[in-house]
């Protein structure tokens, strides 16, 4: 942490979730790294953890009550005086009531009067996480500039496996801090190369192998890293407006991409290749137009070169690599076993067969692995948005990786 939290106020607000606990770990990581926390319980909450527990350890006694405390107007008080507001664990109740701006207790009171930004951490059963009002929720709250970390995919209440865990209390503090540094600073000092865009594999010189990438998420990843303060290489296919700050190296071919993107990777802390590369090219180009009344001509392919392979095996210490797989059936399992294959950090995976995801569309839906087996949902929202998770899943790898090395010095 980089002392972001320090003499911060940061309203803490639990909703009633077995995931509840963790949240006693989130306030003492943020009362040690010297924030100044003020739990505001639900209804919900207090039946999986008691008030007690987080008076001992916050700032100040935990609150649960629109009505009757000592000050009549405690949702005002606790909103207009915050830096932040934290919700961890996030329920679907909390996460609907603050979409559709309903009030009804002390917490959700307390969002809608606050102007400060809110960090929401869900956490619910995966049939709740995926139900289309919450993913709607989600998506619009996200549109609105609501930040989110999680959900975590693990260990459910009652057994179950999936989507839905509370993000690690850790990872939940870091997002904290990094939401009070100011997005726009988190990614100084960082060099991130980005490609984007479908490449054109030439059958003659007027016809091509090609795919349907808009190169509108690799654009987007670009903006993105440069407004948080990175520099940035873009190699990309498409000619679409970048932020002026970005170095763009216009490539077609995926040998183009492979010869631009090995130069540059040496010097990059982060690469993210969210280009569509085609996997095979035409053996042989034909140097003129082939003629229809030629007859049909037999066009033998061969493989191109896998640039993220090379990446892989070439990565150096320190060094995050992101790779996107676009995936049409088994996504979860294709996606890994491409991070494995490739000796990835992280991988996208994306279901380009969705509705409103994938190619050409100006939004997508997500799924960010990480190669320590953590997986994090990022529902349907435009492609900034999604390219604004796939950075915070970069600046949170990076984080645990400096952590288990720091563990392992220790
Ligand atoms: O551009 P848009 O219209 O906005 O669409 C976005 C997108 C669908 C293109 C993007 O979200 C996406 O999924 N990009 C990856 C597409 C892809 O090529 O996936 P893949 O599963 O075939 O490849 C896996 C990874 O290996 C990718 O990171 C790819 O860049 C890389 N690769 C693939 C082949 C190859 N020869 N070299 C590579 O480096």
């Amino acid at each position: 942490m980089d002392g972001s939290l320090a003499g911060r106020r940061i309203v803490l607000g639990v909703c009633g979730g077995i995931a509840a606990y963790k949240a006693v770990e989130v306030c003492r990581r943020l009362i040690d790294a010297g924030a100044h926390v003020v739990p505001v319980l639900t209804k919900g909450a207090t039946r999986f953890v008691g008030t007690v527990t987080f008076s001992a350890l916050a700032s100040e006694p935990a609150q649960t009550e629109l009505f009757g405390a000592a000050d009549p107007i405690p949702h005002t008080r606790l909103g207009q005086s915050a830096d932040l507001v934290l919700v961890a664990p996030a329920t679907a109740r909390v996460i609907g009531c603050y979409a559709h701006g309903i009030s009804n207790d002390l917490l959700t009171n307390t969002l809608l009067a606050t102007r400060a930004p809110v960090l929401l951490a869900p956490a619910m059963h995966t049939e709740m996480w995926e139900h289309p009002s919450v993913r709607d929720n989600v998506a619009l709250l996200s549109r609105r500039g609501v930040h989110l970390v999680g959900p975590a995919e693990g260990r459910l209440a009652g057994g179950d496996v999936g989507a839905g865990r509370l993000a690690d209390p850790a990872d939940i503090a870091l997002a904290a801090a990094r939401v009070l540094a100011g997005v726009t600073r988190d990614l100084v000092g960082l060099t991130v190369l980005v490609t984007a865009g479908g490449t054109r594999e030439p059958i003659d010189p007027v016809r091509f192998v090609g795919n349907r990438s808009s190169g509108k998420q690799g654009h987007a990843i670009a903006d993105e890293a440069a407004a948080r303060g990175a520099r940035v290489v873009l190699v990309t296919t498409v000619e679409r407006p970048v932020a002026p700050k970005v170095e763009v190296i216009r490539v077609a071919t995926a040998a183009e991409m492979e010869s631009a993107v090995l130069a540059r990777a040496a010097d990059a802390d982060v690469v993210v290749m969210a280009a569509a590369v085609a996997d095979f090219r035409p053996k042989a180009v034909a140097p003129e137009k082939i003629k229809k009344d030629e007859g049909l001509p037999e066009i033998v392919l061969e493989p191109t070169p896998d640039i993220l392979a090379a990446l892989g095996r070439a990565k150096r210490p320190g060094q995050t690599l992101v790779g996107f797989a676009a995936e049409t059936t088994d996504v979860a399992a294709n996606a890994a076993g491409k991070l494995r294959r490739k000796g990835l950090d992280l991988i996208v995976a994306n279901d380009v067969s969705a509705p409103q995801a994938g190619f050409e569309h100006d939004t997508n839906h997500v799924v960010v692995l990480d190669a320590d087996g953590v997986a994090t949902d990022v529902p349907l929202m435009d492609k900034r948005g999604v390219a604004r998770a796939v950075l915070d899943a970069v600046l949170a790898r990076r984080g645990r990786t400096t952590r288990e090395e720091r563990d392992e010095r220790e």
